[in-house]
């Protein structure tokens, strides 16, 4: 059965939220060190009524643990909030949709929105279903899917990832890409999902390079964080693939930021997806009903798709990112000592279940292999 949803309501720009957040009296604002230090909390802060009440729970860190979502919990239920804000990137968002989640099994929430506001263009996690937590004790992450860690509200203000400096929109922004092009070709895709995918690769091919050369774009980035949003509603709904099964063992373990990771390695995946080396799949269809979509298609269907791979490799180029993990700044002697274990934890990756062409462990090595010795036909582009 083939299914969609979308439960959050969608706010383009600061105005419309301003007006619902005066009519709230408790707000609860979930955040990080750096945007409550550096005052950027105020976003939040100077629109709300003057008998308003706000408390801001500000210890987010990078890959949020239980104890943070415990001690955010207890926190909820203690100040009572009428509504709840998360304000970042996806560490913020992922946080605060699991402390929504737990705390909802002991107060009542009905009555309490839980808005989602974005301050980079990338994660998507304003919209998806999904919150990975850490426990940092066994050292294992937990994916959390549930309906239930939708936000209510998803605030897309470009005026936010306006300081977002180049290197990391030119990460988040080819995040925004994987999320695209990986939720089109999985085996989950409907044509709901193909129709935010499409639009998000189109949005990305006209703006990431403006955006990244032009921080103040405000054009630029309003279309960046729209298509962030709508590559996040795709993957929620249709999922992802090797790309970020691989991506999610290389940031684990490596420590590549994750958008680097995707930008890196997706080339290759989508080269082992078509049948570049050997006979066409039904993917390579996909990638060139894609690479049509931007203008990029010829009547050869290995043509088409590799045209997509070569346009991937074109914007990480342009954005001056690491074309190898080797570039990325992994030494070969740590690469190959964590090959084997990075390999075994992408073909345990959740995003694996619906991946379109099945992968083998030596599939998958031999594909890092390519990405850190820039290898096979990839090596000039
Ligand atoms: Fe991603």
């Amino acid at each position: 059965m083939e299914r969609f949803q979308l439960r959050t309501e969608i706010l383009i720009g600061g105005d419309g939220f301003g007006a619902m957040l005066k009519e709230r009296k408790r707000v609860f604002i979930v955040t990080d060190k750096f945007m409550h230090e550096s005052g950027r909390v105020s976003y939040l802060t100077d629109r709300l009524a003057p008998d308003a009440q706000h408390r801001i729970f500000s210890d987010v860190t990078p890959d949020p643990d239980i104890d943070t979502v415990t001690a955010g919990v207890s926190q909820i239920v203690e100040f009572q909030p009428d509504v709840v804000v998360a304000l970042g990137g996806g560490s913020p968002i992922d946080a605060a949709k699991a402390i929504v989640f737990f705390a909802a099994k002991q107060f009542k929430m009905e009555n309490c929105p839980f808005v989602a506001i974005p301050t980079t263009s990338g994660t998507g996690s304003e919209v998806s279903k999904f919150s990975v937590i850490t426990d940092r004790s066994k050292g294992v992450k937990y994916p959390l899917i549930d309906e239930s860690l939708l936000p209510d509200y998803a605030v897309l203000d470009a005026e936010l990832t306006r300081s977002v400096p180049p290197g990391v929109t030119a990460d988040t922004g080819m995040d925004v890409l994987t999320h695209a092009i990986e939720a089109y070709v999985c085996t989950e895709a409907n044509d709901f999902t193909d129709a935010l995918a499409e639009k998000a690769v189109r949005l990305v091919h006209q703006h990431l390079l403006t955006a990244y050369a032009n921080p103040d774009d405000l054009t630029a980035r309003q279309a960046m964080h729209n298509a962030s949003c709508l590559a996040g509603a795709a993957f929620s709904n249709a999922g992802l693939g090797l790309c970020h099964s691989m991506a999610h063992a290389m940031g684990a373990q490596a420590h590549i930021p994750h958008g680097r990771a995707n930008a890196i390695l997706l080339p290759y995946v989508m080269s082992y997806n078509a049948g570049c080396e050997s006979t066409l799949t039904p993917t390579a269809e996909r990638y060139a009903a894609l690479a049509a979509q931007l203008g990029l298609g010829t009547s050869s269907i290995r043509q088409s798709a590799l045209n997509l791979i070569h346009l991937v490799r074109r914007m990480e180029s342009r954005m001056k990112m690491p074309m190898s993990i080797r570039e990325a700044g992994l030494s070969e002697s740590d690469f190959e000592a964590m090959l084997d274990n990075m390999t075994e934890a992408a073909l345990a990756d959740r995003c694996m279940g619906t991946t379109p062409v099945p992968c083998t462990a030596d599939a998958v090595r031999a594909l890092y292999r390519q990405a850190y010795y820039k290898a096979g036909r990839y090596r000039s582009l």
